[in-house]
């Protein structure tokens, strides 16, 4: 739980400092005539961002759970949560869909809370 935040202030520092590095690459490339920017050549950059790799697995919840939870952050936000009850892990999805804007049809909600109340609960 405590460990998930900073993985995101790095990641959002590393995207940051390579925006940084595009900006001023595109400020050299400014027409000296006209002062306007002048893009010869876009390119594209692999960043291997330090994300999770755990993935929900068991089916057709978990892929739902896998491409609609963890496009924002990793597994171990879901997971290291104190015990919620099915109910709360419905209004949790509903405010990742209404807060934050995950994109998730109303009728996977159910299947989706369920799924992770399930996972979450080990015995207890
Ligand atoms: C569009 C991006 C996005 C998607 C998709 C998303 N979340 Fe989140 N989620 C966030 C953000 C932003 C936070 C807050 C992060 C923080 O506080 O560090 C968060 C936080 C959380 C938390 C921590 C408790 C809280 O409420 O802050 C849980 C649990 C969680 N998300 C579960 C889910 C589940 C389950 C799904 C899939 C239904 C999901 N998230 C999909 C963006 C997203």
């Amino acid at each position: 739980m405590k460990q998930m935040p900073i993985r995101i202030i790095v990641a959002v520092l590393v995207f940051a400092i390579g925006f940084a590095a595009h900006t001023s690459e595109a400020r050299a490339q400014t027409s000296p005539a006209t002062g306007k920017y002048v893009i010869t050549k876009l390119t594209s950059t692999k960043i291997a961002l330090p994300f999770g790799e755990r993935v929900f697995k068991g089916g057709k919840w978990a892929k739902v759970t896998n491409t609609r939870c963890l496009m924002c952050h990793s597994m171990g936000m879901v997971t290291q949560q104190p015990p919620l009850t099915p109910a709360a892990w419905t209004k949790e999805v509903q405010k990742m869909r209404t807060v934050y804007g995950c994109p998730m049809r109303d009728d996977q909600v159910d299947g989706v809370a369920q799924f992770i109340f399930k996972e979450t609960h080990h015995g207890h």
